[in-house]
């Protein structure tokens, strides 16, 4: 007997080209974010490109397994096992009827090569992690001894000019785009204050200086609530006791702000007597409090 030969369109046909396309958007994708990354990245189209990489592999194998692939079982009782030669060789042409199996294949490389593409995608922010900094790399900011602060316009602070309860950004002097320098000075009344165990003279006329950059993960801390004297991270509400060397009060931060020691000199301006008491930032692994 003769099997049916499919006479019309193949109706699994728009379905593979869908499942070829879906495929072949992924590897594109996934080559795009490499040329991406090597080029210097560029974060949100990264992130777009490595997800347009997975959706096309998703797409790809829901399609297949919904419209190639059988949804119900299927039994044939055989009476004969046995096939004459002229019925095997009618099975063979049907099979390659369309060149159904040729394209099978070139659907399972299209597969291969966008896993292999997307998973070597995958592994570029591995790459990003580079080495693990050493503390002599995190305490590197421009504070030393005798550093100035300047405003963010870069004028000299003077300590007249700090204004109670307020809160001024400064910079060191000649580093006014240092990420990790960048500090928030305050002037507060000093018999609130509660030093650490060796800070008692950094605090000059009621004024502080902190870390600007949140021990969370690394936002501005530009807030301050002057009547409860907390500083307030607005990325993820971490607040600090500004009287109580910036220990966390409330929010996901678990690590003091480091504080900056400061000095008035004869002119009335604010200087640093140090760097930070400890490495700014969120990368600070080695701090324990
Ligand atoms: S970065 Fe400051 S609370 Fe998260």
């Amino acid at each position: 007997m003769t099997a049916p030969r499919n006479t019309g369109g193949d109706p699994e046909r728009p379905f593979e080209t869908v499942i070829a396309t879906s495929f072949t958007v992924s590897v594109l994708a996934a080559l795009g974010l490499a040329v991406l990354y090597w080029q210097g990245g560029q974060p949100q189209l990264e992130g777009a490109l490595l997800a347009v990489a997975a959706a096309g592999i998703a797409v790809g194998l829901i399609t297949w397994s919904h419209r190639l692939m059988p949804n119900e079982p299927e039994s044939e009782e055989l009476d004969d096992p046995g096939s004459s030669s002229s019925e095997r060789q009618v099975f063979d042409d049907d099979l390659d009827y369309g060149n159904v199996l040729s394209r099978r294949r070139l659907l399972r490389r299209f597969l291969m090569a966008s896993l292999v593409a997307v998973g070597a995608a995958f592994l570029f922010p591995l790459r990003s992690l580079g080495p693990r900094p050493t503390d002599r790399e995190l305490d590197d900011t421009p504070w030393k001894f005798g550093t100035r602060l300047v405003t963010e316009g870069g004028a000299p602070v003077l300590a007249a000019d700090v204004p109670a309860n307020g809160l001024v950004t400064v910079f060191p002097e000649g580093a006014l785009n240092s990420e990790n320098g960048q500090a928030v000075l305050m002037r507060v009344d000093p018999t609130l204050l509660r030093p650490l165990p060796g800070r008692e003279s950094w605090t000059p006329q009621g004024l502080i200086a902190y870390s600007k950059v949140c021990t969370h993960a690394g936002c501005p801390v530009g807030l301050y609530e002057a009547s409860s004297h907390q500083l307030l991270c607005p990325c993820h509400q971490s607040t600090f006791d500004v009287l109580d060397g910036a220990k966390p009060v409330f929010g996901p931060a678990a690590l003091r702000l480091p504080q900056l020691p400061l000095a008035v000199d004869p002119t009335g301006r604010v200087y640093a007597t140090g760097g930070f008491s400890e490495p700014p930032g969120p990368a600070n692994w080695n701090r324990k409090s």
